[in-house]
């Protein structure tokens, strides 16, 4: 018997180890049903077959149980996928599928990795919470969605977790609350980014604060709006990295900082926090990174002389509002000369570089753009000798960038210092010791001879010199260049042509040419090309009956795939989103993909001509179509039926014929600006178009149009607004230069510009009484039409009128009282019409004394005319003079207050067209504009990634 006994031990020994080897059974059939469950066509559960499952890729089986402890099919090798330009791919080598609950098998498993695979919209595996003996558990940028079962917090001996979203798949996981995290008392590493959590109230009091072995807190987007400042008693002083961003606090920095004296990251980045830095910052001895950037903190860091692990600080886009020498006494000299990274862009510092950037000899990246300083660039920088990174972009320095400055700088890639008074002049014969990949140096002084020094340059990615007065031209060794992605050389006097093929430029996303004297052909250009901007110069012949492009298939799986196409330029772009050939000399007509191209297409001031091809679709992503000004004709072009989201069409100044189309106001909804002057257009102006509430601008001036005005002007609700929602209107030509701020007026012009104008066409019948609700149209055109009836009563409604023109109609009747009510009216004619009575008197009209205003109506009588009225009044000369008089002063006042008004459209107006005021006068405008550059600017990043 007991031999029996000691028998079955000995075979249940033997049976273990040898099962050690081939796993157990359920365990085995548990995976196999994983196996299923996912698309694997990346082939890495190939190993997943036999026995032998502990062999298998990604399971560890324990040596003493037999039992699986690890499944690790984390995801690698998807960064093979991502290279610089190419889009992160997030199914490269990717498992993808179900997540099959017989994992749930696995009752042993101490480590569970499944991160990086593509398992979206999977609900979050509650099977998970049943492993007991979790230590790590890593869901991260597995596409998961659903609510986090609270039951996790079961797992109380799991060491790390890792619920993190990805960013690009916009899928996140829920929790109802924080609490459950409270039970995960043995957690060192926690990164829940973007879980968001239904109610966050406490989650420092009631979750963080019970964690007193976590070392790394990662929190991202999670929507959290409080963060308790002070704690009785501060239990998670393990934490040595708190990494906080993208959330809605509005409140200060906590309190409990400086109890946290392991901590060597404090990362809390466009968290909303406001008000003064704590002195407890001053505690935290340990500190190597201190990143509290895009907040809004107040005023001055205290002293932190006693961090001397420090060597990362960005405070960018705070309010620091200091000299920058008394910034760098609150940090002590050793910390000067170890600090390694230093951003302190927008921070509202003034200064000079003068006596301290020679000190900060271990610096690698410094960005202090966007501040007050001016002076120099001293002597001393070229001490910077570990420089890779500099951004000094956007201040009023001067003086001289030489040679000896920069010489030193062996590893310098980064070099932005556009929107300053530099001048940059080394030798002609200098060639740098570095190897820059982004050069922004626009609007310093480079010309006129374009840049030897570029030359070497080679591995040059983006590069800007707008504005740089270099009048030249282009140097063929430019094209060489094959990593240019960027490319931005508008606003100089750069002549001759371009090469006949750019085809080679394979990175080749943005080249912005525009405004220079360059002729001849547009060259043939690379597939990889999103925006081309080539107005204002002297390009000429036609688009070319062959394009010969290299073709390549954008996956990173098969980028091998090389040939030619033929097609007609531009259609063979396919990335090309942005084309502004406006103002050249092109001719011939327009390609047959027109109404296919991506987002904006201008090609306005040409001389292409005939009728557009027809391919009746459209990309519907085409929102700005700018014709204007050629030879086109034919009908009003089909293919724009279905534009769904065209928001700007101007195809004035040709000669399109046939009526206008009931589909313009029936399909093409979010039309803002509509211009269709100067062409053959005739038949009644469609009932359809008042459809169209986000009109602002329509201008059907100049054409053969007859019948009456549309009867519900008033359903132009936009027109009813002074300032409309702003468009998103996309402009990234000018990144560097501007920081988008050609982006913001464009934006802020579409948003105030409100138009009307019908005139020059046989228009007939009354004007509707209803136009006056349109308050915030700055210009109402109706003249040179057989317009009858009278100018409507309440007309003083439209407070916003600049100009308003009704000459030559037939209209009767007295003029308005109200008019007088239109301060801001600067341009009125009423001239040759069938009016009659007294002019009315007061306010602006007082200014517009011109009598041509009113001639050709030969029954109006009083001031400015000659003719007066028959009035009953004595005609008591001297007493009315001076009441005349004051009551003229009154109005002047007034005049001057509006006239303010007024004043800053004219100067908005004058700013489009006189680029140089433009720098200087957007900086004096407060962060109110800033703010919309930047929502714009987000706005536009949003669509692009969208896009892509
Ligand atoms: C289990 O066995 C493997 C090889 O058989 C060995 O490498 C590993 O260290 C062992 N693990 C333990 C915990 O004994
Ligand atoms: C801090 O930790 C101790 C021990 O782990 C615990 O008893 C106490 O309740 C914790 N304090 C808070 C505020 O959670
Ligand atoms: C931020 O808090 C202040 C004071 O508590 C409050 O006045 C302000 O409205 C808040 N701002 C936002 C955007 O919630
Ligand atoms: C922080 O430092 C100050 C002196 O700078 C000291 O008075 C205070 O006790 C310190 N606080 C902690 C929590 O160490
Ligand atoms: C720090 O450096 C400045 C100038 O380089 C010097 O005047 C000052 O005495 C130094 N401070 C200390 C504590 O060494």
């Amino acid at each position: 018997m007991h031999n029996f006994l000691h028998k079955i031990l000995v075979f249940l020994l033997v049976f273990q180890i040898f099962s050690a080897h081939c796993c157990i059974q359920h365990e085995r059939d548990a995976l196999l049903e994983f196996k299923a469950g996912v698309r694997d066509i990346f082939n890495r559960l190939d190993s997943w077959r036999g026995n032998k499952c502990c062999d298998w890729e990604g399971v560890r089986c324990s040596n003493q149980t037999g039992h699986i402890v690890e499944l690790n099919l984390r995801n690698t090798n998807f960064e093979i996928g991502i290279d610089e330009n190419i889009d992160y791919d997030w199914n490269y080598h990717s498992l993808a599928g179900k997540i099959s609950p017989s994992l749930v098998s696995l009752s042993d498993l101490k480590y569970l990795d499944l991160s990086f695979n593509n398992f979206s919209g999977n609900k979050f595996p509650e099977f998970v919470s049943l492993f007991q003996n979790l230590k790590y558990l890593n869901l991260s940028h597995t596409g998961l969605i659903g609510m986090i079962p609270p039951q996790l917090g079961n797992l109380s001996m799991l060491l790390y977790l890792d619920l993190s979203y990805d960013v690009y798949s916009g899928l996140t996981l829920n929790s109802r609350d924080t609490w459950w995290l409270s039970n995960l008392r043995s957690l060192k590493y926690m990164d829940m980014s973007g879980v968001k959590f239904r109610d966050s109230s406490g989650w420092v009091q009631e979750s963080l604060n019970k964690l007193p072995s976590l070392e790394v807190l990662v929190l991202s987007d999670n929507g959290l709006t409080q963060i308790s400042n002070s704690l009785t008693f501060v239990n998670f002083t393990s934490l040595r990295v708190l990494h906080i961003s993208d959330q809605n606090f509005n409140s200060t920095l906590p309190n409990w900082l400086g109890s946290l004296p392991s901590l060597t990251d404090l990362i809390m980045e466009d968290c909303y926090l406001v008000g003064p830095y704590p002195t407890t910052l001053g505690n935290l001895t340990s500190l190597n990174k201190l990143a509290l950037g895009l907040n809004s903190l107040d005023g001055m860091i205290p002293p932190l002389y006693s961090l001397t692990k420090l060597t990362h600080i960005s405070l960018r886009y705070n309010n620091i509002e200091v000299e920058i020498v008394d910034f760098f006494d609150k940090l002590s000299n050793y910390t000067l000369r170890k600090l390694d990274y230093l951003d302190l862009s927008s921070t509202n510092m003034a200064g000079t570089l003068s006596g301290w950037i020679g000190d900060m000899t271990s610096l690698s990246f410094l960005s202090l753009s966007s501040n007050n300083l001016t002076g120099t660039i001293p002597m001393d920088f070229r001490n910077l000798t570990k420089l890779v990174h500099i951004d000094l972009s956007s201040n009023s320095l001067t003086g001289l960038l030489s040679e000896a400055q920069l010489n030193g700088l062996l590893k310098l890639k980064y070099l932005d210092i556009t929107e300053n008074n530099i001048t940059i002049f080394p030798d002609n014969n200098w060639t740098p010791s570095f190897q820059l990949n982004i050069v922004f140096l626009g609007s310093c002084k480079l010309g006129p001879k374009f840049p030897a020094w570029l030359q070497g340059q080679v591995e040059i990615e983006e590069l800007n010199l707008m504005d740089t007065g270099i009048d030249d031209n282009i140097p063929s060794w430019l094209w060489s260049f094959c990593s240019l992605w960027k490319l931005y050389l508008s606003y100089n006097r750069l002549r001759g042509n371009l090469p006949a093929s750019l085809v080679h430029l394979k990175q080749l996303m943005i080249m912005d040419l525009s405004n220079n004297r360059l002729e001849g052909e547009i060259p043939f250009l690379p597939i990889s090309l999103f925006s081309l901007r080539l107005s204002n110069n002297s390009f000429s012949g036609q688009l070319r009956k062959t394009y010969k492009s290299s073709y390549e298939k954008k996956s990173v799986l098969l980028n091998d795939l090389t040939g030619v196409v033929v097609e007609l330029f531009p259609c063979g772009l396919t990335n090309l989103t942005i084309l502004d050939l406006s103002s050249n000399n092109l001719s011939g007509h327009l390609p047959p993909c027109w109404s296919n191209m991506g987002g904006l297409l201008i090609l306005a001031n040409n001389k292409f001509s005939g009728i557009a091809p027809s391919t009746f679709s459209c990309s519907k992503i085409l929102r700005v179509v700018n014709l204007n000004n050629n030879n086109l004709a034919g009908e009003f072009p089909i293919d724009l039926k279905f534009c769904s989201v065209l928001e700007l069409l101007d195809l004035g100044e040709n000669k399109y014929t046939g009526e206008i189309p009931d589909w313009v106001g029936e399909n093409l909804h979010q039309m803002i600006y509509l211009r269709l002057r100067s062409n053959l257009f005739y038949g009644y102006i469609p009932s359809t178009l008042t459809r169209l509430g986000n009109l602002q601008v329509l201008d059907l001036g100049n054409n053969n149009l007859s019948g009456p005005l549309p009867r519900y002007l008033d359903n132009f609700t936009a027109m009813g607004q002074f300032i409309s929602a702003s468009p998103v209107y996309y402009d990234e030509s000018l990144p560097a230069m501007t920081k988008g701020l050609n982006l913001v007026y464009d934006s802020v012009l579409l948003m105030i510009w409100k138009s009307i104008d019908f005139s020059n066409n046989n228009l007939t019948g009354e004007i509707p009484q209803n136009i006056v609700v349109l308050t915030g149209l700055l210009n109402l055109n109706l003249s040179h039409n057989h317009l009858t009836g009278k100018i409507p009563f309440d007309i003083g409604n439209m407070t916003s009128l600049e100009s308003l023109d009704l000459q030559m109609n037939n209209l009767s009747g007295t003029i308005p009282q109200s008019m007088s009510l239109l301060y801001s009216l600067e341009v009125l004619n009423l001239s040759y019409n069938n009016l009659s009575g007294s002019i009315p008197t007061g306010h602006q009209l007082q200014s517009l004394d011109d009598p041509s205003i009113y001639s050709g109506n030969p029954n109006l009588c009083g001031p400015p005319l000659k003719m007066s009225c028959k009035s009953p009044k004595s005609d008591d000369n001297n007493d009315s003079k001076s009441k005349h008089a004051g009551y003229r002063d009154n109005w002047f006042y007034l005049f001057i207050e509006f006239g303010f008004v007024v004043g800053f459209l004219v100067v908005f107006f004058t700013l489009l067209f006189k680029r140089n005021w433009r720098y200087d006068y957007f900086r004096m405008i407060d962060s109110g504009i800033n703010r919309l550059h930047v929502l714009t600017a987000l706005a536009l990043e949003r669509w692009s990634a969208e896009r892509a």
